[in-house]
């Protein structure tokens, strides 16, 4: 940034302006990785036995969230991440958008790849998009990435990119291509495991971007999602794993690991680096069904307990004015429009009202966050649709109305070291550590539960019993935001999504 600022004024006086050098000198480039169903305990720092060499060096010379939550599931993470604002206002509070689905992200919504572009900056996009894609009009490229290589469903097979979706209607199960470049499909990469593919792909931006021009690189990897699929090599090292989910899974954390040190390495070798912010971040807990695991945390992916939504996440960046150190101030996936758009010296107008908060200083100085409450969600549609062990997944729960707030519904909020959960949370078990046989007997769920998750961040000791004026409040805070919800917009499968048998998964209205 140096070299910039010295420049700055002998263009200025030569040129009289010269927009785009002057904000290329001062805009940083930024670069976001964002993991699919990665856990807690799955990161070396947090002393997994999962090695992430390159994680763990990255977070240790930048600044560790450790008090960071995200969402519990792919496609609500994605939809906070790219509007800045809560599921219930934009009618996505339910679940995730299946292949089938004639739904996206609300158009009229602004997102951070447009303010991005506005504020000057190349976007572009690799990787798992799952915000929708029934017209056109859905696309990352319509959305604002200048361009886009990955697949727009929620998952898929890493070597063949195929995805099978069962479509009722025709009463039969379709498995065709989900792969695109652009907005053409994407043929010719049979075989290529996604982790390279999509790596090799954000390298290949990198090594072409013009360093005059800032560069938002969102870079949302396949990893480490279901299916268990490896290259032998990534799994080799963790041979001494029993669990064969748990070392298949082992083994794909490595591989992403080495793509996060491929593409630091490409910013390095390309001299972007210096002014580069990097986000690393999880879109949700892992799934410990496949291979994943949030120990100590309760819970897991689809569920409202920390091992669903307190998310492994980080920046690195030589910007950072306090590198080396580690957050516990409340910040969310929410939080990084307002934060990036404001570090790009852009402009948030347009967007509708948000509800992040700009953290970078909170991030790159230790200032308090300004977030004093965090919505985690409300959804009267809940349902757990995976197996969970010794759970009864259908709770009977008291049809109690209490501060006016329904508390039969699914529903969390958190407010300084409170959190307050109503209905049923999702899964409701310890996992044990990996390796290590459950000895965890569940506590009977209420439809009220209140914890202290500075004191006890595994929710262990619930607490509404103590704490009745706690309880209250925060029943209001969440009758409050139910009342600014939308209704939920969660369509009926259209059969008109199948591709034919020779077709790719992509628009069809
Ligand atoms: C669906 O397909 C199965 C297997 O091909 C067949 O047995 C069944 O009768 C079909 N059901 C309908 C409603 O067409
Ligand atoms: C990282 O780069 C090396 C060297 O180019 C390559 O062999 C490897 O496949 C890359 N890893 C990933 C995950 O892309
Ligand atoms: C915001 O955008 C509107 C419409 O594009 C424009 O009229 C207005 O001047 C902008 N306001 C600011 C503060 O940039
Ligand atoms: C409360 O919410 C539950 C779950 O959404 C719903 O089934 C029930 O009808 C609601 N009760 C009232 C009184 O609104
Ligand atoms: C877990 O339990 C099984 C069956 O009871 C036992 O064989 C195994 O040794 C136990 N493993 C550990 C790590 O305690």
């Amino acid at each position: 940034m140096g070299d910039s600022w010295t420049l700055c004024p002998l263009i200025t006086g030569l040129l009289l302006v010269s927009v785009p050098v002057l904000s290329a000198a001062q805009q940083p480039h930024v670069v976001f990785v964002l993991a699919d169903d990665f856990g807690w305990y799955d990161v070396g720092y947090h002393r997994s036995e999962i090695r992430t060499p390159n994680l763990d060096k990255l977070s240790a010379g930048g600044v560790r969230l450790e008090n960071y939550y995200v969402q519990p599931l792919c496609t609500p993470s994605r939809n906070q991440l790219m509007t800045g604002r809560y599921q219930i206002h934009t009618g996505m509070q339910h679940q995730i958008i299946w292949p089938c689905q004639p739904s996206c992200v609300p158009l009229e919504e602004k997102l951070l790849p447009q303010l991005m572009k506005e504020a000057g900056y190349a976007t572009h996009m690799v990787g798992k998009w799952h915000l929708g894609m029934y017209k056109k009009d859905c696309l990352p490229t319509r959305r604002g990435f200048d361009s886009y290589f990955g697949y727009l469903t929620g998952s898929e097979d890493y070597y063949t990119h195929i995805r099978c979706v069962p479509i009722t209607a025709l009463n039969q199960t379709r498995c065709v291509l989900d792969l695109r470049d652009g907005e053409e499909v994407a043929t010719g990469y049979k075989g290529v495991y996604s982790t390279e593919l999509f790596s090799q792909r954000a390298v290949s931006i990198i090594e072409k971007h013009p360093s005059t021009k800032p560069l938002f690189l969102y870079t949302a990897l396949q990893s480490v999602h279901s299916p268990l699929q490896v290259p032998a090599r990534y799994e080799a090292p963790y041979s001494f794993i029993k669990d064969p989910h748990r070392r298949a899974y082992a083994g794909m954390v490595s591989a992403m690991d080495e793509a996060v040190g491929n593409i630091t390495l490409a910013l390095q070798q390309r001299g972007l680096w210096e002014n580069t912010v990097l986000v690393f971040s999880t879109d949700n807990g892992g799934q410990t069904l496949y291979g994943g695991s949030n120990w100590p945390l309760r819970g897991r992916k689809w569920s409202l307990w920390e091992g669903g939504i307190r998310g492994v996440g980080f920046v690195a960046s030589p910007l950072l004015k306090q590198p080396g150190t580690v957050s516990r101030e409340l910040i969310h996936i929410s939080d990084w429009l307002p934060t990036l758009v404001g570090l790009a010296g852009g402009s948030t107008n347009g967007t509708k009202p948000l509800d992040g908060f700009d953290m970078w200083n909170t991030i790159s100085k230790g200032f308090a966050s300004p977030r004093l409450e965090l919505l985690h969600n409300i959804d009267p549609l809940y349902n757990d649709i995976a197996p969970c062990p010794g759970t009864r997944r259908q709770l009977t729960l008291a049809q109690a109305v209490s501060s006016g707030f329904n508390v039969s519904i699914h529903a969390a909020i958190r407010s300084s070291n409170w959190k307050l959960l109503t209905g049923y949370p999702g899964c409701a078990v310890w996992f044990p550590r990996p390796g290590q046989n459950s000895s965890e007997s569940e506590d009977p769920l209420k439809p009220v539960m209140l914890f202290d998750i500075e004191k006890d961040p595994e929710e262990r000791n619930e607490v509404s019993a103590q704490f009745p004026t706690v309880v209250d409040y925060l029943l209001s805070r969440l009758q409050h935001h139910q009342k600014s919800a939308l209704p939920i917009n969660f369509p009926a499968d259209d059969p008109r999504c199948d591709p034919g048998p020779t077709g790719a998964w992509g628009p069809w209205a």
